[in-house]
């Protein structure tokens, strides 16, 4: 992604390698300032995962693949097939630490089978090449992914068409391009005109901080809205589409996202508007069966009972509600398949009978 720093354009993935070290932009100090962080250790990565420097679940899954190459790379020790083994478990258990975003496994599965597999064929000294060779491969795909959702989701995008959107799932949660920001930046790129309704996303605020900045970065017409407001745009007819990213997509094409995505699928539908969830293979669970056993993350009530102001020129959270009251913070919601218009998807927009097929 095309970012504007200190009057000048660079070029930025959401988490990158460099001189040994995990580097991310640090996604809790925008909009308001932009800074770029490293980390040394995987419970370095595992703990800027859990807090959120890095949120999203592709961008999520290609921290914790490169956390794995950080363990390698840096370990010089010798090991027995089973010292192996255990090292690795020990790595994923320190990255693992938000529940809901299945890229995170899946990234951990990836480098982690071709880790173990190098090392019984070839040594030690080629399965640490090979950790960061595979987290490299991870990380390309997913923007590789991101590229072609961005394709096949831009041909549902009309001249002058009026997009809502929930949470943030652009470049910043996806490395490049975004999941659900693919198809409009493609859309805007291809000069189409179109206009943006960016959930503000409490308790966090991802669309009001993230998605708005990537938009204005772009120049992509938009206005931010209250949570609250999406249900009356869409009653009065002012929104063509719904697009979404996700968590977890599972068998029967059932969606984890974002706290709030399964109210706008049901307005949605009762309204008549096409609600499209956009994933790369990444996120599709098909070990799951249905929604209701998705795991959901319950974070701090802080987030709720609080909120992100710039004061003094460092982004603060200040108490917005009764001192004596306590929250509740469930991360994400299930959106059942039926709400669902189609899947934008690396290989075209699926349906969720077309997602069970590619099981079978
Ligand atoms: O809690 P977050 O900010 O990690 O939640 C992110 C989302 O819900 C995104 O919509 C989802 O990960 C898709 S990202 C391409």
């Amino acid at each position: 992604m095309k970012i504007k720093v200190d009057g000048q354009t660079v070029e930025r993935r959401a988490v990158w390698w460099e001189d040994g070290k995990v580097w991310m932009i640090d996604q809790r100090q925008l909009p308001f300032r932009y800074s770029e962080v490293s980390f040394s250790t995987p419970a370095e990565v595992g703990q800027a995962i859990k807090d959120m420097v890095v949120r999203g679940a592709p961008s999520i899954g290609v921290a914790a693949a490169y956390g794995v190459a950080l363990d390698l790379v840096c370990c010089e020790q010798l090991f027995t097939e089973n010292e192996m083994g255990a090292f690795l478990e020990e790595t994923f258990q320190a990255l693992n630490t938000r529940p809901t975003a299945k890229d995170l496994t899946t990234a951990l599965d990836i480098v982690g089978s071709t880790i173990q597999k190098v090392f019984r064929d070839e040594g030690m000294e080629r399965a640490r090449e090979v950790a960061l060779e595979a987290a490299r491969w991870f990380d390309n795909e997913t923007v590789r992914s991101c590229e072609l959702i961005g394709e096949h989701g831009a041909e549902l995008i009309s001249d002058g068409a009026k997009v809502l959107t929930h949470c943030n799932a652009g470049a910043l949660a996806a490395q490049d391009y975004g999941t659900a920001l693919a198809p409009i930046r493609k859309a805007h790129e291809q000069g189409k005109g179109l206009f943006v309704y960016v959930d503000e996303t409490r308790p966090r605020n991802q669309g009001a901080r993230l998605t708005a900045w990537e938009l204005s970065n772009e120049d992509i017409d938009h206005r931010i809205i209250a949570d609250n407001a999406a249900g009356f745009y869409m009653s009065k007819g002012e929104v063509d589409l719904v697009i979404v990213g996700a968590d977890r997509v599972v068998a029967n094409g059932d969606v984890a996202n974002k706290i709030g995505t399964y109210e706008k699928a049901v307005v949605a539908k009762e309204n008549g508007i096409p609600f499209y969830v956009a994933i790369p293979w990444s996120t599709f669970d098909p070990g799951i069966a249905s929604g209701e056993d998705i795991p959901i993350e319950e974070r701090d009530d802080e987030e709720v009972l609080t909120t992100f102001v710039e004061l003094d020129g460092k982004v603060q959270r200040l108490r917005c509600s009764d001192p004596s009251s306590q929250g509740l913070n469930p991360a994400f919601d299930v959106t059942p398949a039926r709400f669902v218009t189609g899947y934008i998807t690396p290989e075209g927009v699926l349906t969720a009978e077309d997602l069970a097929k590619r099981l079978s």
